[in-house]
């Protein structure tokens, strides 16, 4: 009987116990896959990649696959439902003349709407229709251009 006792008292602790430490990341949820692959990874294809795909590997970040920029270059990317810790946002974000904005400065910089669009996608909401639409649509154009006026190889 004691040993019962003590059996179930361990068992209890075991299933209420809840280590103070913070929450890992939550897996993307099939909606948030399906607006990365439809929104996100287009925009990272036209401006991004061309440094941080399999290619070129700048600070040892590729971004031409879901996992790829999940897992982070030397430093992690993003955290969905972080926008404000995350340094690919702030990088993004950054002012078209500091020296870690990315894309670098000399590169065509992503428009408004698609800064929009990442963050708040990065942010955990669904994108609005109509912005990810605008995005989509800046997005080919500058896939567009980059196809017109291609740059010459280094
Ligand atoms: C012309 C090349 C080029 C393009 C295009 C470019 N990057 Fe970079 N990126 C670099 C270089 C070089 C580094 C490494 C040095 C540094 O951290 O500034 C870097 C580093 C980074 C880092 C830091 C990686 C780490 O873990 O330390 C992030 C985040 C990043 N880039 C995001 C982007 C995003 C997002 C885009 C597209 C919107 C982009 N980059 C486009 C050249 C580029």
């Amino acid at each position: 009987m004691r040993t019962l006792l003590l059996f179930s008292a361990a068992t209890l602790a075991a299933a209420t116990y809840t280590p103070k430490k913070p929450e890992p990341a939550k897996p993307l949820t099939a909606a948030q896959k399906a607006e990365y692959a439809k929104v996100i990874q287009p925009m990272f294809d036209a401006h991004c990649v061309s440094c941080h795909g399999p290619k070129k590997e700048k600070g040892k970040l590729r971004l031409d696959t879901l996992e790829a920029t999940l897992k982070g270059g030397k430093n992690p990317t993003f955290v969905i439902g972080k926008p404000n810790s995350s340094m690919l946002l702030s990088r993004v974000f950054l002012d078209r003349t500091a020296g870690d904005v990315m894309p670098p400065k000399a590169e065509k910089p992503m428009t408004e709407k698609q800064k929009e669009a990442l963050y708040t996608f990065i942010e955990g909401q669904p994108i609005p229709d109509e912005l990810a639409k605008a995005a989509l649509a800046d997005t080919k154009a500058a896939l567009t251009a980059a196809k017109a006026a291609p740059k010459a190889k280094k």
